[in-house]
């Protein structure tokens, strides 16, 4: 039976639109510095920068989207820039958060929560909770984030019930981690983009990214917008993913 022109291609190698976006948000520093501003101010755009680009995602319909904000290793900063950081955190959250729950956005929120400051902690328990039960995008904030901390806690937690005689050593596969990670229920990323041309993870998803394409782009945060995101989608949409497989081509 003829197929209409339009319909999807049933190659494993044509790529779908993404439906989860993770983004690696770096470079505010660097714009600042070629601006001669503080990096605080730096930081500050890329508050801006983000606000547009979580409502130009929902625009493009992508249900996903993971935004790394401050890593595990971030503390290693000097005292007033993390203060900068926090500070930004909670203004976003409190200025944001109910524009986020009108849209039917719900927040999920990924690292290490225990030892955060108990202002910080309330405000991101309260986005979560807040925005638990909507059903639009989901916005995953990697907050206090490592992925080398998130798999070794999938790991004591999976040994804790081996020793508690819940579960046997050979039940543990890929599976089993993933549903011991916080992102347990979110699909991986199919595109991992990363600003300010930076060509690394800096501890980003690692488990998850296993399979994701990523964009480097030279642009440095807080100038990213809607454009530079469709941008990057278009590149994603040029890759031939495989998972190991075999292209289209060899295999005709
Ligand atoms: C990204 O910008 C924001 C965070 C890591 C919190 P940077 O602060 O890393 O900016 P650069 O990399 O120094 O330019
Ligand atoms: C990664 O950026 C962390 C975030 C974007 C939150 P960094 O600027 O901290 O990464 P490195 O130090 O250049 O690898
Ligand atoms: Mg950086």
């Amino acid at each position: 039976m003829p197929m209409p022109d339009a319909a999807p291609s049933e190659d494993a190698g044509v790529a779908a639109p993404p439906v989860h976006v993770a983004i690696i948000m770096d470079g505010n520093g660097r714009w600042a510095a070629a601006r001669g501003l503080p990096r605080r101010e730096g930081h500050r755009r890329g508050v801006e920068a983000l606000r547009n680009i979580v409502k130009a995602a929902g625009e493009l319909g992508i249900r996903y989207l993971t935004i790394y904000s401050f890593s595990a290793e971030n503390w290693s900063r000097p005292a007033d820039e993390i203060e900068d950081l926090m500070g930004l955190l909670k203004r976003f959250v409190r200025n944001d958060l109910a524009d986020l729950h009108k849209n039917d956005v719900r927040v999920r929120i990924i690292g290490e929560r225990k030892n955060l400051k108990p202002d910080i902690r309330a405000l991101l328990d309260e986005a979560e909770e807040l925005t638990a039960n909507n059903k639009g995008a989901t916005l995953v904030v990697a907050f206090n984030y490592g992925a080398q901390q998130e798999i070794a806690e999938a790991a004591r937690k999976l040994a804790e019930r081996v020793a508690r005689g819940e579960l046997s050593p050979d039940q543990i596969d890929a599976g089993t981690i993933a549903a011991n990670l916080q992102t347990h229920g979110i699909p991986d990323p199919e595109l991992i983009i990363r600003t300010s041309g930076e060509q690394r993870l800096s501890n980003f998803l690692l488990w998850q990214a296993a399979y994701a394409e990523f964009v480097f782009v030279p642009t440095h945060w807080p100038d990213f917008d809607k454009a530079a995101l469709e941008a990057a989608i278009e590149e994603f949409g040029k890759r031939e993913r495989r998972f190991g497989g075999l292209s289209a081509k060899a295999r005709a």
